[in-house]
């Protein structure tokens, strides 16, 4: 990996191997795959071997992501890529996951990962966060990652595994993000509810917490000189994190490595958390 030296806040990355021959045939859903780390986890996943039920609201662009990476698959030296299914969903409805679930079982005969990846992250000062603002960001943040678990664990069998994207601002306050702050902290906390109650199904549930990552979330960052630098200075690696490096660590906690490892929030933040 090498750091490009013309945007300090962009990577480019050689590809990070991590391999998991213990995925290739299984089966995952991937909410919010249409773009981001979404689409990355959906590609990460069948170059290993996972077939993808991808889920997004925005069902033109979760189509056109999974004909590239299919077609990238297959233009590729990966021997037996999963294959990755588009579908819509609202993630704010709890029935809409359950058909969510079906329609794997239906593709695929088998569910084993479940990705609550989806998010919405919305700007608004505390004072000013309006009723509609707050319920929005808690019923695709909050909500979208309860309903998603639940339909999960109703067709999950021992040893599925569900991740859930928190992030640093879990627990780390960010001025204007009092909704988006308040929504993923829930979302860590709800995390090890679900993995002390999932158990007993032998179901593990875990969250990734990122920090900056070059996603289209915080395309923001990049164009604001003022707050890129602010970025780049206070993150103690001093740079933004790429979806592949996100991945990564996601792979770890659905395999076999992470078996004993529930409850557990991984960062993924340039150590941005503890600044
Ligand atoms: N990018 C970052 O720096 C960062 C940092 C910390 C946490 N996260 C979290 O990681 C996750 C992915 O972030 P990203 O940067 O790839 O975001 P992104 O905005 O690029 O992608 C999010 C996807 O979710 C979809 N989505 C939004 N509302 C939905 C709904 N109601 N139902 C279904 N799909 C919906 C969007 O259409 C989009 O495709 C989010 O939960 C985000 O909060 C991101």
């Amino acid at each position: 990996m090498t750091a490009a030296t013309s945007n300090p806040g962009r990577v480019e990355h050689d590809r990070i191997e991590v391999v998991h021959p213990d995925m290739v045939g299984k089966a995952a859903v991937v909410t919010g795959a249409a773009r981001g780390m979404g689409a990355v986890f959906a590609a990460g996943l069948a170059a290993r071997g996972v077939d993808v039920l991808g889920a997004d609201i925005n069902d033109e662009q979760m189509t056109a992501t999974a004909a590239r990476i299919n077609a990238e698959l297959a233009g590729s030296d990966v021997a037996k890529p999963g294959r990755v299914v588009a579908a819509r969903v609202d993630v704010t409805s709890a029935d809409e996951h359950e058909a969510l679930a079906q329609r794997a079982l239906a593709e695929f005969g088998r569910l084993d990962f479940w990705i609550n990846n989806a998010g919405i992250f919305p700007f608004a000062e505390a004072a000013d966060i309006s009723p509609e603002q707050i319920s929005a960001v808690l019923d695709v943040n909050v909500e979208g990652v309860l309903f998603g678990a639940q339909a999960a664990a109703r067709h999950m069998r021992p040893g599925g595994a569900i991740v859930n994207m928190s992030s640093v601002s879990a627990v780390r306050v960010r001025r204007g993000r009092g909704a988006y702050c308040t929504s993923k902290a829930a979302v860590a906390h709800l995390t090890e509810s679900l993995a002390v109650e999932l158990g007993d199904k032998g179901i593990r549930v875990n969250s990734i917490a990122p920090g900056y990552i070059d996603t289209e979330m915080t395309r923001w960052v990049r164009e604001d000189p003022a707050a890129l630098a602010h970025a780049l200075d206070v993150v103690p690696l001093h740079r933004l994190g790429s979806p592949e490096e996100v991945l990564g660590p996601l792979l770890f906690l659905l395999s076999d490595s992470a078996r004993y490892v529930t409850g557990h929030s991984i960062a993924v933040d340039g150590g941005s958390r503890h600044v």
